[in-house]
């Protein structure tokens, strides 16, 4: 229950974040292409483009780059490792029961950058209202709101 509260509550700065993220990879990928256009032996660059795809659930090309980096300095055992990781996520990918789609509540609650926010949107007399509505709204009564008001700051505090 409370899951889906901040779940929902939170969404807008879930999206926000997921498209700032989003945007950081854009960028790292560009930066590893101009990289390449200057020095295509520039093993590293493949190397980086690879883990900012897999970051982005682009795995087959994240696997193209690997291999790329792989062609050009074929010892290097991170990049065989990280070109694992990127097979194994495009399995699970395929795979019926594969994971790679759902939300991962539990990564963003362990995030401190998520959490540090959280607590300071808790510190908003507005937003404070307007949970407490919402926590009354889903529970009952007012006693209720304050109290998983209560609750909540605390689960973001600890
Ligand atoms: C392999 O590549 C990684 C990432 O570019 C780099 O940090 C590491 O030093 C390389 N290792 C070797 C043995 O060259």
């Amino acid at each position: 229950m409370l899951i889906l509260f901040l779940n929902a509550f939170f969404s807008p700065y879930f999206r926000a974040a997921a498209q700032s993220k989003l945007s950081n990879y854009n960028e790292a990928i560009k930066d590893c292409e101009r990289a390449i256009a200057i020095d295509p032996k520039y093993s590293k660059a493949y190397g980086r483009m690879g883990l900012a795809l897999t970051s982005m659930n682009k795995y087959q090309e994240a696997i193209t780059s690997y291999q790329k980096a792989l062609v050009l300095d074929p010892e290097n055992d991170s990049y065989k490792s990280n070109m694992k990781i990127a097979e194994q996520k495009l399995r699970d990918l395929s795979s019926p029961t594969g994971t790679g789609l759902s939300f991962d509540m539990a990564s963003l609650i362990n995030n401190p950058a998520f959490i540090s926010m959280a607590a300071s949107l808790m510190q908003n007399p507005q937003v404070q209202q307007l949970m407490s509505g919402m926590m009354s709204n889903a529970i009952g009564g007012p006693a209720a709101g304050v109290g998983g008001l209560t609750d909540l700051s605390s689960l973001i505090h600890a």
